[in-house]
């Protein structure tokens, strides 16, 4: 592609103004930007952002940061490397011997139809499913008219981001919030009105300021062991917030890929129950039974639904319709409810084993989060210490996690808060691991009050 002969590319200042500079520049910023991002000042990252070398990208996609989480993960993928900070299921929990049976049955009884092209909305006997189930596990009288298969729930939202979002509109989005949508959102150039995620739900006070803000027009939510917090909202929370957004001209998104991995606690409603009328589910098979199926849906009301289905025959006509028909097998052949309990007993093992390390291991400063399923716990360190800071101390003890950072879509400065993953390693790994990063913060606690005698 062809370069502007002037210049090769923009800076864009925080204040939006958008100033061209040559590659020579271009470079040595980029250098600057890559050391600061690891050592010394992100702050001054933040307050700049270099666009893409070449003027024919769309600002949609020149706009959005690189993956800050993939850029971590590169560091941390050598193999002495503890890592808490995947996101991944378990893959020795897969059931693969039961999909290449139920595979097997697809080939030999509908080889033909399975492989051809299929309808948008999808597979009928799996949306079929999916209602039954919603019916009988969380008493949703959901039709499988309402259900639309998709390319895993992060299609969901790509969907519904096309089908509501113009630019400049605002969302409404936890913070910390989950960095799938973070990314989304940002490419369909909405604003972001975060709201403070306390242990309960979000903040209620924050929620009705932002809930009337000028044409905001979702709000995103994962009420069930939230990624990245672990947190669940109560069911007091839940209604709470459908009285703030009830009647206001916005919809509640309620994605909820890991609401049947709960190992402790009790059942909390979905927001279908307090919010029928404004509330739109995304759902996954990803952490229940594959990802690489890439297989979700999205629930929604027929008006909805109707954008939604010419939004999604634009995108990609249908979802694989072989693995629809191979998973609607699947689920024919075995009970699900049996597969999940054996996920969660081995998440729900995990996550107490990580707790319980904490506690040994960890500064009584440090707080965490005491999640009641999924796959995520997160660590709140004291004094408002650095977790970028602490990753660099961490990854030269050879323990790996998430900070904080990525998670915001108001970030100033460097965040005292991060994420640790449990659902990928096993109990005396946790041991390990956490021991060192134990050792990691104590260490970081005794410079940091050495260089600051008054705290
Ligand atoms: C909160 C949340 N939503 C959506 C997704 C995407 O899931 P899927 O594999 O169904 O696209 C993830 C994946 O980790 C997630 O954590």
């Amino acid at each position: 592609m062809r370069m502007s002969k002037k210049f090769d590319a923009f800076v864009t200042w925080a204040s939006g103004i958008k100033v061209p500079i040559n590659k020579k520049i271009l470079d040595q910023m980029a250098a600057w930007s890559q050391s600061m991002n690891v050592k010394v000042n992100r702050s001054a990252l933040l307050s700049w952002r270099v666009l893409e070398v070449n003027t024919m990208f769309a600002d949609r996609i020149s706009d959005v940061p690189k993956s800050f989480i993939r850029e971590i993960l590169k560091v941390a993928i050598s193999p002495n490397i503890i890592s808490f900070a995947g996101g991944l299921p378990n893959r020795e929990l897969f059931p693969v011997q039961e999909l290449q049976t139920a595979s097997n049955s697809v080939f030999e009884h509908s080889g033909h139809e399975a492989l051809q092209y299929s309808n948008t909305e999808g597979y009928l006997p799996l949306r079929e499913f999916i209602s039954q189930r919603y019916k009988t596990i969380k008493g949703l009288n959901i039709e499988p008219k309402n259900i639309l298969i998709t390319t895993g729930s992060q299609q969901g939202l790509d969907l519904l981001g096309k089908t509501f979002l113009n630019e400049k509109d605002r969302v409404i989005i936890e913070k910390p919030g989950y960095l799938g949508a973070i990314q989304l959102f940002s490419i369909y150039k909405a604003r972001f009105s975060p709201v403070l995620l306390e242990n309960d739900g979000v903040n209620i006070q924050e929620l009705m300021v932002a809930s009337k803000l000028r044409n905001t027009k979702l709000m995103y939510t994962v009420p069930n062991f939230q990624n990245p917090t672990g947190i669940t909202y109560t069911n007091e929370k839940r209604e709470q917030i459908a009285n703030v957004l009830r009647g206001k001209p916005l919809m509640l998104i309620e994605d909820d890929p890991y609401g049947d991995l709960r190992y402790s606690g009790t059942h909390q409603s979905s927001f279908m129950h307090y919010l029928p009328e404004q509330t739109i589910l995304l759902g996954s098979f990803s952490k229940t039974v594959v990802p690489s199926f890439r297989t979700g849906w999205i629930v929604a009301p027929d008006e909805i639904m109707e954008k939604l289905i010419v939004a999604k025959q634009a995108s990609d006509l249908h979802t694989n319709f072989f693995t629809q028909k191979l998973l609607a097998e699947y689920l024919q052949q075995n009970d699900l409810n049996e597969h999940i309990s054996k996920i969660k007993t081995v998440y729900g093992r995990q996550c107490l084993a990580m707790i319980e390390c904490i506690k040994r291991h960890f500064p009584k400063e440090v707080t965490y989060t005491l999640p009641e399923g999924g796959m995520f716990l997160w660590v709140t360190l004291p004094y408002g210490i650095s977790a970028m800071d602490l990753f660099q101390k961490a990854i030269e003890k050879d323990v790996a996690f998430v900070p904080g950072d990525p998670f915001y879509t108001d970030l100033k400065e460097s965040v005292s808060t991060l994420r640790l993953n449990f659902s990928c390693v096993d109990e005396a790994t946790i041991e390990k691991g956490i021991a060192r990063l134990g050792e990691s913060i104590h260490e970081y606690i005794t410079e940091y009050k050495q260089k600051n005698p008054t705290v």
